[in-house]
């Protein structure tokens, strides 16, 4: 992948102030420096897999700049990524490409997809790896909080296998994340290198899942 007008670094680099200037000021989870992180994941998974890593970077770098949570008049459109890449001078069919992976990249429960191609796959282990292990514990009590979501209620169980309607609009718990999507991200990735980092993470969630709940119960 190419644009017209900038070397690669600093389309890496153009890419990377846009999405800091659009998701800055968000404190639900999905700030510049989850863009960041993901970035890094990205490119760490990229490195062994046989992908284009500029699609890579600059996927990883728009893949929230037209999330439905944050920007819903541009969520379907994905007109955010596609007037930067544009503006970029990158090609069409390049354009159409870098789309179509942050259109794959979200967990919507059951509708969930595996990304049509290698760099979607990297894009797509590493915006998940962000969503557990200790960053991951960290987000979705964020999240919680920042929606005025309960803890956890003992008297409300999980819902498992919901539809994206049914994902998007379902209120739970912050603990009921953990059981709806958080553990079930580990069995899902695409990459070597996504599973063997989530194995990792998927430890740290279920130590804290184990005394959370003992210490909810009294128990320690
Ligand atoms: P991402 O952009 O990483 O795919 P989402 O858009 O689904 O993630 O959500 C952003 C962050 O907020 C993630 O860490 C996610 O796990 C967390 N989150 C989303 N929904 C909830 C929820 N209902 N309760 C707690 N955390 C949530
Ligand atoms: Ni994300």
């Amino acid at each position: 992948m190419k644009s017209r007008f900038y070397a690669e670094e600093e389309l890496i680099f153009r890419a990377q102030a846009y999405a800091e200037e659009l998701l800055n000021s968000d404190r639900s989870g999905h700030g510049a420096d989850h863009t960041m992180r993901v970035y890094r994941l990205a490119c760490r998974i990229a490195e062994n897999e046989s992908v284009d890593r500029i699609k890579v970077k600059v996927a990883a770098l728009l893949h929230d700049v037209d999330d439905v949570k944050l920007f819903p008049e541009t969520a379907k459109t994905k007109a955010n990524a596609a007037r930067f890449l544009k503006e970029a001078g990158c090609e069409d069919a390049d354009i159409a490409a870098i789309l179509t992976i942050i259109e794959q990249v979200s967990f919507i429960g059951t509708d969930s997809v595996k990304p049509d191609t290698p760099e979607g796959c990297c894009v797509q282990d590493a915006d998940r790896l962000d969503a557990i292990g200790a960053i991951g514990i960290a987000r979705a009590f964020t999240y919680g909080g920042s929606h005025g979501r309960a803890l956890y209620d003992p008297n409300e169980p999980p819902r498992l296998n919901m539809t994206e309607a049914e994902y998007r609009s379902h209120i739970s718990t912050t603990l009921n994340h953990f059981y709806e999507k958080l553990l079930l991200l580990k069995d899902r990735m695409t990459t070597e290198t996504g599973r063997a980092l989530a194995k990792e993470r998927h430890r740290y969630l279920e130590g804290f899942l184990e005394e959370f709940l003992a210490e909810w119960e009294g128990t320690r």
